[in-house]
């Protein structure tokens, strides 16, 4: 079967009621027949059984399934939010006197563990310029384990070479992590290009519509092993009926981004070479500086797309307080085409040069495309803009 496929048709076994929609397994824990199948249960080597909810769920196992299909992984870990997802990450495969490279285009939650956190537990780290991958292979130390990257990032839609990014990583030994919320499974699957781990935030295009919070990592069965054991046992853990929405949600998920996509590529068309902007941003658009790797790596240009005002900071509150309808929210991967300042919001504690070196400048608008008419978002931008 082919993806679009697998997101529909991927289920738990039926129960005896012969349901045809998945049901909801909404229960801590699980019971047994007898003392011996209690104490099988609980031997190391056998991870099969569910146990209690915090270890394992049908309804996450179905999520879980679902992802691995759809990014072509061995196997996965679900997770109570996108943050849980990276931090699993970073505190399973890294210790004390290690080394991380990260693009310093990342999440502002990321770079918060990264910069404040991990030093905290003597892990240290080096930024790289997303747009500079030739600059990476000079900050590998013997005690370098992880590279990280966003790609698309969050907000600055630096696109990477993942193919060129992953040999790198092959040859030095270091384990390569992607954070592919921003394209879902259904606009790129990294481990195709040679990714070791995959992470989502769960809550932005994969539930898309805004309801339930939820994380998922996968990737090769050895690294999920020990992902899941850190998970069993520090306890953020996906609830069965988040991930129930979510599994329900990837049904819809190929059809979902391509509408997200030809909107995003209407709007950023419709937006290029506008009086009031420096420039619009988008790794569909022929004038982004890594189309060529974006058309390689990406089926299509996602559903975000950025754009500078040439008012600035200022500029940026205004066009805000311009919107009619447009919601003004820090969520991105909605059904609802959702506008963004993070200069004044999401990254306003940062510094103007911390801002500048994660790719957010004054008037930078993040716009995160819903399934609206096109013609209806580009008059409402059209209109704050004016
Ligand atoms: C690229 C990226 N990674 C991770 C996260 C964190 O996800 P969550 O909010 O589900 O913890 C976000 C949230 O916006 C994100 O945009």
């Amino acid at each position: 079967m082919r993806p679009e496929t697998l997101a529909i048709r991927t289920q738990t076994e039926r129960t005896g009621e012969k349901e045809h929609s998945t049901p909801l397994f909404l229960t801590s824990s699980f019971v047994y027949d007898t003392a011996e199948d209690m104490a099988a249960a609980f031997a190391d080597d056998n991870l099969d059984v569910n146990i209690y909810s915090r270890f394992s769920n049908p309804s996450v196992d179905e999520f879980i399934k679902k992802v691995c299909l759809l990014e072509g992984a061995e196997d996965g870990i679900a997770t109570a939010t996108g943050m849980a997802a990276v931090s699993a990450c970073f505190m399973t495969f890294l210790a004390s006197g290690d080394h991380i490279i990260s693009a310093s285009a990342v999440f502002g939650s990321t770079h918060t563990i990264l910069t404040k956190y991990l030093p905290k537990w003597g892990i240290t780290y080096s930024y790289f310029d997303m747009n500079k991958p030739e600059s990476i292979e000079a900050l590998i130390r013997p005690s370098t384990k992880m590279l990280y990257v966003e790609t698309p990032s969050n907000p600055g839609l630096d696109v990477i070479d993942l193919e060129y990014v992953a040999a790198l990583c092959k040859k030095h030994g270091i384990l390569f992590v992607v954070d592919n919320c921003f394209a879902t499974p259904a606009v790129q699957q990294p481990i195709k290009f040679g990714a070791d781990l995959v992470l989502h935030s769960a809550t932005k295009f994969i539930d898309g519509q805004g309801r339930v919070l939820g994380g998922v990592v996968v990737g090769k069965k050895d690294l999920i092993k020990q992902l899941y054991l850190f998970i069993r046992n520090t306890g953020p853990s996906l609830s069965p009926f988040n991930a129930w929405v979510l599994s329900k949600s990837l049904e819809t998920l190929f059809v979902r981004m391509e509408k997200h996509a030809s909107n995003a590529l209407y709007i950023a068309n419709g937006l290029e070479n506008h009086a009031a902007l420096s420039w619009v941003k988008y790794p569909f658009l022929p004038s982004h500086t890594r189309f060529d790797v974006a058309r390689k790596q990406m089926f299509n240009g996602g559903g975000i797309l950025t754009f500078e005002l040439k008012s600035g900071l200022e500029g940026g509150r205004k066009f805000l307080n311009s919107l009619k309808w447009l919601s003004m929210t820090n969520n991105l991967g909605d059904s609802r085409t959702i506008a963004s300042h993070p200069a004044s919001t999401t990254h306003s504690k940062l510094t103007e040069d911390e801002r500048q070196a994660v790719g957010i400048t004054p008037g930078l608008i993040r716009l995160s495309v819903g399934l609206e008419h096109p013609q209806d978002i580009l008059e409402e931008i059209l209109q704050a803009l004016a």
